[in-house]
């Protein structure tokens, strides 16, 4: 029986079809790219300048847990074992490597332009080998993924094409992480590897987990007007605020994007990396719904307050969880159902289809803040109560060491 480790390479075969085997192990291969393309994005949630950009890495983000999600399913059925132990280090240090990029333009070049492009071409080579009946599992899903990634193949072409050089700046990069993966054998794995030495790499940068959430000049860090006051304004205005406070949810996003880094190799289950990213994309798109009314209104968003964000990064990510899903969450949901019932009042559609949905992703995310701090405190002492007693010494002692006093809610 030929199977992957066979000298015949899978694309010279004589035969149409995939074995078991075979498929399963190009499943691995692909899981493991794109879950490494989940971490990636979520870094660069946090460095990307642009709102516009964060919002499009966090929609890709998403794309890949779920993909993710529908390989590993299929997985499960092939009995195709585990996903990451049986990754060659070559292709684990083309990822790793992946995200060292110094800007978004080099971030696209490199992984889009480099990787993400490979891995598109990898899956139409899946299903070009794949028998439409035998294979048919895993070509429903291949061609699921196929769209998504030549949206964002498109996207990053649109970045490159706005980009001063073209791009050209960024093509060292690009040709250096093309080298780590045909080093790897491809994403597939399935080419002879030569013994080619190690490229040097084009530039010395790395990326650490930023613990500030970057913004271009659009964005002034002011404060907003806190929720008494927006509720006395006049109804336009109000929700010129209400909406600018939407707009603001990037603080959550950046403090789910520090969680899924800081959590990555700390061995937790795929489910919570997975609700993790569901997460942080709803608070991406809360954040959008601000950034659609306001321009709807006439405003571009122009403010953030960070707050949250900010004296949360140094803590460790259970205690950021716990902060946000059973402190934060908890103590706004209490808003959601009057501010619903206001615009329906009002008579404002576009306003309320934003606060419906809000309050909807925002129940969601009381649960996953509860199932994954018991999940965590297992085979703890402490409680989820104790987190919140910690949480509050971190706060004392951080406003203590700086001098202040900042109200805990300052919008
Ligand atoms: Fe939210
Ligand atoms: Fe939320």
């Amino acid at each position: 029986m030929e199977t992957i480790s066979s000298t015949v390479p899978l694309t010279e075969r004589s035969y149409q079809g995939l074995s078991v085997t075979e498929s399963a192990a190009l499943l691995r291969r692909s899981i493991f790219v794109e879950q490494q393309c989940m971490r990636i994005c979520a870094a660069w949630l946090l460095e990307a300048p642009a709102y516009e950009d964060k919002y499009v890495l966090g929609y890709h983000l998403w794309d890949h847990a779920e993909h993710v999600q529908w390989m590993r399913e299929r997985l499960h059925e092939l009995r195709g074992g585990h996903a990451e132990a049986d990754i060659a280090p070559a292709l684990k240090f083309a990822l790793d490597e992946a995200l060292h990029a110094r800007d978004v333009t080099e971030l696209v070049a490199g992984l889009y332009g480099g990787v993400k492009r490979a891995l598109l071409r990898a899956y139409r080579e899946h299903v070009r080998m794949a028998d439409p009946a035998a294979n048919a599992g895993e070509i429903r899903i291949l061609q699921r993924m196929i769209p998504d990634l030549e949206k964002h193949l498109r996207w990053s072409e649109e970045i490159l094409e706005r980009c001063p050089t073209g791009g050209n700046v960024a093509a060292p990069w690009q040709l250096y992480l093309e080298y780590l993966l045909s080093r790897a054998g491809g994403i597939h794995g399935t080419f002879p590897v030569s013994m080619m030495p190690a490229k040097e790499r084009p530039h010395a940068h790395m990326v650490r987990r930023s613990a500030e959430l970057k913004f271009d000049s659009r964005i002034a860090r002011k404060p907003l007007a806190k929720y008494e006051e927006r509720e006395s304004m006049p109804h336009e205005q109000s929700v010129k605020e209400q909406f600018a406070v939407f707009f603001n949810e990037l603080w959550a996003v950046g403090l789910l994007a520090s969680v899924i880094v800081d959590s990555w190799d700390a061995g937790c289950p795929w489910e919570f990396h997975y609700d993790m990213a569901h997460h942080c994309w709803d608070e991406l798109r809360h954040s959008q719904f601000g950034a659609i009314r306001l321009k709807e209104l006439g405003e571009e968003p122009s403010r953030a307050d960070t707050f949250f964000f900010d004296q949360s990064q140094n803590w460790p990510f259970l205690h950021r969880l716990v902060y946000l899903t059973r402190d934060l969450e908890v103590f706004f949901m209490k808003r959601k159902s009057p501010r619903f019932l206001k615009y329906q009042q009002e008579g404002d559609g576009r306003s309320m289809i934003f606060a419906d949905a809000d309050w909807s992703d925002e129940i969601n995310h009381v649960r996953y803040g509860t199932k994954w701090s018991e999940y965590f405190l297992k085979d703890d002492a402490r409680t989820a109560e104790d987190i919140k007693e910690e949480i509050r010494s971190f706060i004392a002692r951080q406003q203590a060491e700086a001098g202040v006093t900042k109200t805990d809610i300052p919008f």
